[in-house]
Parts: C-alpha cells; sequence; structure tokens
C-alpha cells in the first residue's frame, strides 16, 4: 500500500522537475506553469498531512518556486530601464535570457532530525509494564551501568503492535529517561524524494549518530519502520538498496560501534512486513499490546482526571464496555465527552459568563459515545499480532 500522500509527493517532484528542465530550455511561459503546479502540490501536502516532519522543506522549495514565477514574470511583463532592474540578456536570436533557477534552498537531511526531548514521561504511559521493563532493560540500564554488560547489550530494539496503544509514546518517554541524545526520524522522511538519495540518508543519519555518541549516549528513533522496506517507488530497487544500507549500518553498530552508546530503537505495526535479516538485528522484540480492562480503567481514570465526572459514572463498567479499544481511541472518547458538555453549555448562550460551567459528564454520555465509535481493534488483527509475537517476539 502506499503511503497517503505519496502519489501528491510524486507529482510535485514531478512538477518541479519539469519546470527547472524548461526553465533551462528557456521556455519560461512552460516553466512557470509547471511551478505554479508544483507550489499547488507542495503547499496542499503541507494542509493535508499538517504533522509531516517535511513540511518545512516542503515550504521552502514552494516559496523559492515562488520567487522564480515572479522573477520569470516579471521578465515577460513590460520592461522598463527605470525601474533600476538590469536589463534581460539577450542571445545571438534575440530570444530573453535570465539567470539560471538556482536551488536556493539547500535543505539537508540532518535538519530533519529531531533532537529535542519530547515532553513525556514512562508516567504518563499507562499499563505496558512489560514492555517498560523490557526497555529499562535494553536502553536505560545499560546506559547508566555499561560497566555491568562485559558482553555488551543489545543494539537493536523493535517495538511492535496495533495503532493508538503506545509505541511513539513509549519511545518518546525512554528518551527522558536518559541524559543523551535522542534522534528522533520516520521512516517516510528518509524515503522521501526531495531529501535526496535515500540511501545515503541512512548512512547521514548514522554518521551523524555515530559522532554524536562520542560525547553522550545516543538513541536513534525511527517510526515506522517498515516503509523503509515497502515503500513503493517508481526506482526499481530503490527500497532493497536503502534497507541494505540499513542492515549494514546496524551491523557496524556492532563491530565498530561496540564500546559507542548507541541504540536503534524502531517502531511499527506492521511486523509481518519484516524479513528475517532485518529481525536478526533487532535483538530485542517487544510488543506493544492492546490495553487489557485494567488498564483501560486506568486509561479512563487518566483522561478523565481533569473532567467534571457526575457521581454515577463506573470505571470498571467503562473499561467492560470498550473491549477492543486502543488507548488512544479511550483518550477520543473522553476527550468527546468533554466536548458533548462544552457544546451544550455553548448552545445554551450561557459560556459568555466565564463563570459558567458545563453539566458533569454523566455515564449516559459516555455509552452513548462509545456506541457510535467502533473499536479501532479488529480482533482477527489483535490476532495476527499475538501471533507474531509468540513467534517473534524476544524480550
Ligand atoms: N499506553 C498509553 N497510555 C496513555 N496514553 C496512550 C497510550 N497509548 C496511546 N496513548 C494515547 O494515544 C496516542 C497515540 O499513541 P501512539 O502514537 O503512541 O500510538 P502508536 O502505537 O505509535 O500507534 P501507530 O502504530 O498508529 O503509530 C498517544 O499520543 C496518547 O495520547
Ligand atoms: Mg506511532
Amino acid at each position: 500500500m502506499r503511503n497517503p500522500g505519496e502519489e501528491l509527493e510524486d507529482a510535485a517532484a514531478q512538477y518541479a522537475s519539469e519546470a527547472i528542465k524548461l526553465d533551462s530550455q528557456g521556455n519560461y511561459a512552460g516553466a512557470v506553469v509547471k511551478y505554479q503546479n508544483a507550489v499547488e502540490a507542495l503547499l496542499k501536502l503541507i494542509r493535508l498531512y499538517p504533522d509531516n516532519p517535511v513540511n518545512k522543506l516542503y515550504y521552502e522549495k514552494a516559496m523559492a518556486y515562488q520567487e522564480r514565477i515572479k522573477a520569470l514574470q516579471r521578465l515577460r511583463g513590460v520592461y522598463s530601464p527605470s525601474d533600476g532592474d538590469r536589463p534581460p540578456q539577450q542571445d545571438e536570436d534575440g530570444n530573453i535570457r535570465v539567470a539560471p533557477m538556482v536551488e536556493t534552498v539547500k535543505a539537508t537531511f540532518e535538519e530533519l532530525l529531531v533532537t529535542e526531548k519530547p515532553n513525556v514521561s514512562t508516567k504518563d504511559v499507562v499499563g505496558l509494564d512489560d514492555a517498560k521493563l523490557a526497555l529499562r532493560q535494553a536502553i536505560v540500564y545499560p546506559y547508566q551501568r555499561p560497566d555491568l554488560f562485559p558482553l555488551g547489550w543489545p543494539r537493536g530494539i523493535l517495538l511492535f503492535g496495533p495503532p493508538g496503544c503506545g509505541k511513539t509514546m513509549l519511545a518518546a518517554a525512554v528518551a527522558s529517561e536518559i541524559d543523551g541524545y535522542f534522534l528522533s526520524v520516520d521512516a517516510a522522511s528518509i524515503m522521501s524524494k526531495w531529501l535526496g538519495d535515500a540511501e545515503k540518508n541512512v548512512a547521514k543519519l548514522f554518521a551523524y549518530a555515530r559522532g554524536l555518541a562520542e560525547s553522550k549516549p545516543v538513541v536513534i528513533f525511527i517510526d515506522e519502520v517498515d516503509s523503509l522496506l515497502t515503500v513503493h517507488r517508481q526506482e526499481v530497487g530503490g527500497e532493497t538498496r536503502v534497507r541494505n544500507q540499513f542492515l549494514k549500518e546496524m551491523d557496524g553498530l556492532s563491530d565498530k560501534g561496540k564500546n559507542l552508546q548507541l541504540y536503534v530503537l524502531a517502531a511499527t505495526n506492521k511486523p509481518w512486513t519484516l524479513d528475517e535479516p532485518f529481525l536478526r538485528r533487532y535483538q530485542k522484540r517487544i510488543y506493544v499490546q492492546p490495553p487489557d480492562k485494567d488498564t483501560r480503567k486506568l486509561l479512563f481514570e487518566k483522561y478523565t482526571e481533569p473532567l467534571i465526572l457526575d457521581s454515577d459514572i463506573d470505571m470498571e463498567e467503562l473499561a467492560k464496555l470498550t473491549e477492543g479499544y486502543s488507548a488512544s481511541d479511550i483518550r477520543d472518547i473522553c476527550q468527546d465527552a468533554q466536548l458533548r458538555v462544552v457544546t451544550e453549555l455553548f448552545e445554551s448562550g450561557k459560556a459568555n459568563d466565564p463563570e459558567s460551567k458545563p453539566r458533569p459528564i454523566k455515564m449516559k454520555d459516555f455509552k452513548e459515545i462509545v456506541k457510535q465509535r467502533r473499536p479501532s481493534l479488529i480482533a482477527e488483527r489483535v490476532k495476527l499480532y499475538e501471533k507474531w509475537n509468540e513467534m517473534y517476539s524476544a524480550v
């Protein structure tokens, strides 16, 4: 399956390369049209996927093309020497020449790496005690006392499990437990056409991390790691090269980088797309499972904590009603409940009074909301994760 937006991204890249080609051939009218198409496609991408880390780059590209469009349009418009502009140059045939398009934006891959520590702690992650322990063993303890690990420690740690149950959140929480660098990058950015050769990006990522690891421990976090292997690009063989580079870098960590404190944490909700050689490099494979009844209760408690509840609320009952709902579903249900009472307040016209408060949320509200919302975890799917867990988990 193609990632959402991938088609649009491909279209944008195509327009841009056609524009640059026409531009270099002196077909300015044609180039302007293509630049405009590229700009539109880029802006649309940003609108559709506001959280995409590549957006900064898209934006800069779009602005650069916009500038170019303006420059070309000025050329075609009336040129008057009094403007102070330099006269356009003409070649022997009298055709107008302008300076060639310069790619002013040199976004580097490193710029896209998020090095900022996320503001989440393991305490915010509800349940998942086994997964938390496995992460402490794999990362936090070796980090604190490398001297206690004469045989080394695993370099590759894979978090797998269904969507919305805390993989990304857990990875972020680990970062807050160590005083080191946390380099977060999603596989889609590595594969982005706009950042040059994906294979080189992988090499750059690891080289950069190795450099940092000389002074402080480094965790590289690769979210949605499956897309490194399964992205379908027109470029034949692109995926395999990226994958091989990735495997090579992982191997490098266990020989050359023996003394470096460098960990590779990866997350996926499609573990079955990963093959044996890939898995072999992830000695730790941790199942981030859907919340059981007790955990769902804790989730409801956590997410209703800042809300005003009626005394009829029965958390145990809510937990029972939400079999198959992910942690993220439960957060959304609580958000919906609050939205419901707040909407009532606004609709009644009383919200103008700054002292006014919404009515307490009742059990009935939750029941209705749950009924209207399908659980995002399908039992059959969950079985697949469990089966994969039985076969491949390693903690
Ligand atoms: N165990 C949890 N405790 C508390 N909140 C959670 C938990 N799991 C998920 N959430 C909530 O759901 C949101 C989404 O979770 P997260 O991004 O970690 O899911 P994921 O497992 O990475 O899913 P995906 O496979 O779709 O990437 C979190 O930002 C958080 O608000
Ligand atoms: Mg995630």
